[in-house]
């Protein structure tokens, strides 16, 4: 069994065929989902899509595109979101200076608050970091202390970040990108996480893997990015689906 821990089954690329893509990645042994809501509104999309889905699990966040635009009154109903069943996690949240949608300032702030919520209720976080690795660390280090429970989203980092993140206890997961043709430096990467470490993503409806490439991505598709792993790990297949389901478990208490 695999375990996609970041999809987005709530956009609208989905929403002619959602339960069908659904269907098919459970057919292609996708045992358990985790939609992960990237807007207020994509979080309560999240939420209701885990309701209807047994085996589909939801994390409550906002994304940093939306820093500048989020008021108090949309943080209380994301608050409550935090408390619902279905929620198993933070996110996702973090900084983009590479798209830059946001301020600075107004990325750091929501980043912040979104940490000391999940840290009070003992939630693990998603992190989303792009071109924003010192940032993202010494926020991480100011609300966390030195260990933080949670997933570097999409890995994009150096083996220095690599480094510092692992020393954090954190969690990384690589998305299909990992199977681009000009990936060698990602899979460089990716050889250096202890498979304890590791998860599996696919950011769907975002980033199909190579065989795919330009088209819609969905959770069946995880396994191209198992294969890649066990691949540049020299594992099976079955060591890798293994691994990285019982992290996904122990991370989000699935
Ligand atoms: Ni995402």
């Amino acid at each position: 069994m695999l375990i996609d821990t970041h999809c987005h089954l709530d956009f609208k690329d989905f929403a002619s065929d959602r339960q069908e893509v659904i269907k098919r990645s459970r057919a292609e042994g996708v045992g358990l989902m985790i939609n992960v809501g990237s807007s207020l509104e994509g979080t309560l999309s999240s939420i209701e899509i885990a309701e209807k889905n047994e085996f589909i699990y939801a994390a409550a966040g906002i994304h940093p595109h939306d820093a500048d635009n989020v008021s108090e009154a949309d943080l209380e109903v994301l608050k409550k979101c935090f408390e619902r069943e279905k929620v198993v996690a933070v996110g996702e949240i973090g900084l983009d200076y590479y798209r830059n949608i946001s301020s600075k300032d107004g990325q750091k702030r929501l980043f912040t608050k979104l940490l000391d919520e999940a840290k009070a209720r003992d939630l693990p976080v998603i992190i989303h970091n792009r071109d924003a690795h010192q940032d993202t660390l010494a926020i991480l280090k100011d609300v966390m202390g030195g260990t933080v429970k949670g997933v570097m989203h999409c890995f994009s980092g150096d083996r220095a970040f690599l480094e510092n993140c692992l020393g954090m206890g954190l969690f990384v997961s690589f998305t299909c990108n990992l199977t681009f043709k000009n990936a060698d430096r990602l899979r460089e990467i990716a050889g250096l996480v202890p498979i304890e470490m590791l998860l599996l993503e696919t950011d769907a409806p975002f980033l199909a893997p190579q065989v795919f490439r330009g088209r819609r991505n969905e959770p069946s598709y995880v396994r191209y990015l198992a294969e890649e792993i066990a691949r540049i790990k020299g594992l099976s297949f079955d060591q890798v689906a293994d691994g990285t389901t019982n992290n996904a478990k122990k991370l989000f208490g699935l």
